[in-house]
């Protein structure tokens, strides 16, 4: 029984922290039901922290108050680089807030400020006692039972090569992924309560009474301080602290860097801050410590925050407003999406006036109604979006919103496909058709400036326009007698147009406008059949064959089969429609399918470069050291990414080698260190 526990724990291990599991779903089912059998026959001998104990106990009334080992302190909070400047030169025992070098003995750390709920974690001996919530920093809920249910937590940690102190707390913030979120609102009947957000959803569960309710939540857990121990060698720093945590088996985030200075806290923050949208949790800020214990215990703490470290927050992307009116629009490819007309509001410096609704299931789900006041969320590039209604004592609220029977664009019956509504005409739609024209001509398509919604639209409405070839087919003398078309512009869209002719097979085949296929599928199609013939006699099965997914295959088959694509594409032919192959076929060499990170600066190209140039070689980059890694790139001063790929055996290269590799001259004599640690 001991022998299949270790087992278990092992692949929970590898599965929940190193990603890199080893064995199949079935293959570890098959282990936990045979443990689970023994356990059954002999009930005595089953250990409080054996694998099978995650979903234990029985529901509780409430849940019992703990008192904390040490108090679970807040975090300083700031938002303007000046201020995270007054905090270092603090720290640095400085009164003079200048924008320079951070004394050598106030090493930083930089980490993620992740977005969720803040536990602390009792270890006796390695096996989990106890969780709790932060509650007022001194007493917290106690949800042990529910936080065992999550499978990233150990129930016992690993006591090599790192002893485990004798009695150790450790904090950190159970999370759920922005994926199981949507999940989990997905899966709301409607009318039912949904969580606003993945902190809310990670709170709400953790709070459980019955911890089976718990149990069925995609929950997650990030580990980022040892809050404290006993009867273990002390550590002197905090990257020492991280090392020991992720040694012990705790799940640490990959994202953690030392950084330099001022400037090196601010880069961070700032490029972190741009990759927000693209990370699995809620990321609000950054946090950043003293790296060294001596020098956190000379600044110590105030009644509620250390004077080692500080949150830098994000700018906010939430605001309050009230909706005017409630629009429907008709998208490229029919589908009905209901539009919040707002009361502009600025939301992050971006002025908002309007927002998705998404569907007629969301508008019903959030009860959104004219007059309503509500929250919108603007996330990065994407459209803005209403979180939820803001309820208000008194408030006479209108109507229920209701879609549309009829496309408000060309009257055609409406239909309802999943969770949306569609107008089937088709590119006899006029909505339908001006998108797809303006697609057709947008940035990433074939990039004819001046083709924009409004003359996409007048070129519909004035019937020059049926379908995209006839795009290519506009002459000056046909634009020139519309009203709204100046001379000038006229000649400037026609040149636009003739410059368009000549592209990139990609471009045409994402132009096109074929469902699902985006810009990367595009390019991957070119790449992997090299001329429009073969695209287009290619079957479903060739498809595949070729790397795609079953359902782009799907799609760009049936594109193709319908006789009236393959006419549209024949008249853009005839038009002087010239296309470039791809310029790397289906890339072979040292990066073909390879996941490369960079870390440090590179000194002699800027690191998106870098990143073009192996996406260039057919290799994809990674922001993040994982086992699915294959390279890591080491420029100067490369911190714990670097430290991080040694553990992991991936191999590391430095600046030279990566441009040997990549074809480039190396100025110089070049170093290479290869590690295939353990
Ligand atoms: S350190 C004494 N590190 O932010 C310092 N906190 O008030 C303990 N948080 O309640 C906190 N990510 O829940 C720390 N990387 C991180 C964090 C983090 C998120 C939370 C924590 C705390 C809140 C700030």
């Amino acid at each position: 029984m001991r022998r299949l526990a270790d087992e278990i724990r092992r692949h929970d291990h590898l599965y929940y922290v190193l990603d890199r599991p080893e064995i199949s779903d079935e293959q570890y089912d098959e282990l936990f039901r045979e443990l689970r059998e023994l356990e059954l026959a002999r009930p005595d001998l089953v250990a409080p922290d054996s694998p099978t104990q995650r979903v234990g106990g029985a529901a509780v009334s409430t849940l019992p108050s703990v008192v904390h080992l040490a108090p679970m302190l807040s975090l300083e909070s700031v938002t303007r680089p000046d201020e995270v400047g007054a905090f270092l030169s603090r720290a640095a025992g400085s009164t003079r807030a200048s924008r320079g070098h951070v004394p050598s003995q106030l090493r930083l750390v930089a980490e993620p400020k992740l977005d969720g709920v803040s536990i602390e974690v009792v270890y006796d001996d390695g096996s989990l006692v106890r969780a709790s919530t932060r509650g007022d920093g001194i007493h917290g809920e106690d949800v042990t039972a529910n936080v065992k249910t999550i499978r990233a937590v150990p129930l016992r940690l690993r006591n090599a090569p790192c002893p485990v102190p004798r009695r150790l707390a450790v904090r950190g913030e159970v999370l759920m992924t922005k994926d199981a979120f949507r999940r989990l609102a997905s899966h709301a009947a409607p009318g039912e309560a949904t969580f606003a957000n993945p902190r809310n959803a990670a709170a709400g569960s953790l709070r459980q009474l019955d911890p089976r309710v718990t149990a069925s939540r995609r929950l997650n857990v990030l580990f980022y301080d040892v809050l404290a121990s006993a009867g273990g060698t002390p550590l002197a720093t905090h990257e020492a602290e991280l090392d020991a945590m992720r040694a012990w088996g705790l799940p640490v985030s990959d994202e953690i860097e030392e950084v330099e200075s001022l400037d090196g806290a601010l880069a961070y923050h700032d490029a972190m801050e741009a990759r927000r949208e693209a990370l699995p949790f809620e990321v609000d800020g950054v946090v950043l410590k003293l790296d060294e214990t001596a020098a956190r215990e000379r600044l110590g703490t105030t009644a509620r925050h250390p004077r080692w470290a500080l949150a830098y927050k994000f700018a906010p992307r939430e605001a309050t407003t009230t909706v005017r009116d409630i629009i429907v629009q008709v998208g490229r490819t029919g589908t009905l999406t209901p539009v919040a007309v707002l009361d502009p509001v600025s939301i992050g410096g971006v002025t908002v006036g309007r927002a998705t609704l998404h569907n007629a299931d969301e508008i019903s789900r959030k009860d959104v109604r004219v007059g309503d006041t509500v929250r919108v969320l603007r996330a990065g590039d994407v459209i803005p979006e209403i979180v939820a209604r803001v309820p208000r004592a008194g408030e006479h609220r209108r109507q229920p919103f209701e879609m549309p029977e009829r496309c408000p664009s060309c009257g055609a019956r409406v239909r309802r496909e999943g969770a949306f509504d569609r107008c089937p005409a088709g590119l006899s739609c006029r909505a339908q058709l001006a998108s797809a024209i303006k697609h057709f001509g947008s940035r990433d398509a074939l990039d004819i400036g001046g083709l924009g919604q409004q003359n996409a639209e007048l070129l519909v409405d004035c019937g020059l326009v049926k379908d995209v070839a006839d795009v290519l087919g506009l002459r000056e003398s046909d634009l020139v007698r519309l009203e709204r078309f100046a001379a000038l512009s006229a000649r400037n869209l026609v040149t636009a147009i003739e410059r368009a002719k000549h592209t990139e097979l990609a471009r045409f085949l994402y132009a096109l406008g074929i469902p699902g296929i985006g810009k990367t599928s595009a390019r991957d199609l070119a790449a992997a059949f090299g001329d429009l013939d073969a695209i287009m006699h290619a079957t479903e099965a060739d498809l595949v064959r070729e790397g795609m997914g079953p359902v782009a295959a799907l799609s760009v088959a049936t594109f193709f089969r319908e006789r009236r694509n393959r006419a549209v594409v024949r008249e853009c032919l005839a038009r002087g429609l010239t296309l470039r192959g791809p310029t790397v076929r289906r890339a072979v060499g040292p990066l073909a399918g390879k996941t490369v990170v960079f870390t440090g600066a590179l000194a002699s190209m800027p690191r998106a470069e870098a990143e073009e140039r192996v996406r260039a070689l057919g290799g994809r980059t990674s922001s993040s050291v994982g086992p699915k890694v294959d390279l890591v790139v080491a420029g100067e001063d490369a911190g714990t990414k670097l430290a991080r790929a040694r553990e992991l055996g991936i191999r590391t290269i430095d600046e030279g080698a990566f441009r040997a590799l990549i074809g480039e001259e190396s100025s110089h004599g070049q170093r290479r260190h290869r590690t295939r640690a353990r």
